[in-house]
């Protein structure tokens, strides 16, 4: 009972959808028809600027989690609970109860839930991230190259077979997220971040 409990919790907690209300409570903007009509970091920073992008980032790191870290903080459970719990805060972000069931694309969810198990692999995380971003200039490949890197550390450095089969779980689901990223990067109209004068086509 308790971790249905939680799950649900995790699931609501995740289906919060940060870029939609910064969007309309700041910009009177709906942001899932603006840009890549994405509701998460990357389409925010992209339409609305970097502080809004910013903040939607934070938040959607933050939902995960707090989400990933109920098992620990309200009932002193194994740590490892923390991923099982977590991965119902990607699918509420992804499939958002309050958005017709449509979302992001898992990325900044599932650093938070990494953040709530391990915050030293939720940091090597984070740097491989931002430093592919920056040499490839498209969050999209950066999202999609960082995560199986991101497992092979998982399996080879830590040796975490938990960790190592969400972070596989994860890998997979987020190229299934990126299959309209995969379609422009395929036909070269994919957008970049043009570092110090935003976003160009
Ligand atoms: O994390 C989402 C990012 O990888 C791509 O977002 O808006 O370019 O589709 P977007």
């Amino acid at each position: 009972m308790k971790i249905i409990s939680m799950l649900i919790v995790a699931y609501l907690i995740g289906s919060i959808p940060s870029g939609v209300i910064i969007g309309k409570l700041f910009f009177h903007t709906d942001i899932r028809t603006t840009g890549s009509g994405n509701i998460g970091t990357t389409n925010t920073y992209r339409v609305l600027g970097h502080v809004a992008g910013t903040v939607v980032m934070a938040m959607d790191i933050l939902k995960g989690t707090v989400a990933a870290l109920q098992p620990t903080l309200f009932f002193h459970m194994d740590n490892r609970y923390t991923l099982l719990i977590g991965l119902a805060a990607i699918l509420g972000h992804t499939f958002s109860i309050y958005i017709g069931f449509k979302g992001g694309k898992a990325v900044a969810t599932s650093a938070g839930i990494l953040l709530a198990y391990n915050w030293e692999f939720f940091l090597i995380a984070s740097a491989i991230m931002f430093t592919l971003v920056y040499v490839t200039s498209m969050v999209s490949v950066a999202s999609m190259t960082s995560f199986p890197i991101v497992t092979l550390i998982a399996i080879f450095y830590y040796r975490d077979p938990l960790l190592s089969i969400v972070a596989l779980v994860l890998t997979g689901f987020i190229f299934y997220r990126h299959r309209s990223n995969i379609a422009r990067i395929k036909n070269g109209t994919e957008s970049r971040v043009h570092f110090g004068l935003g976003w160009r086509r």
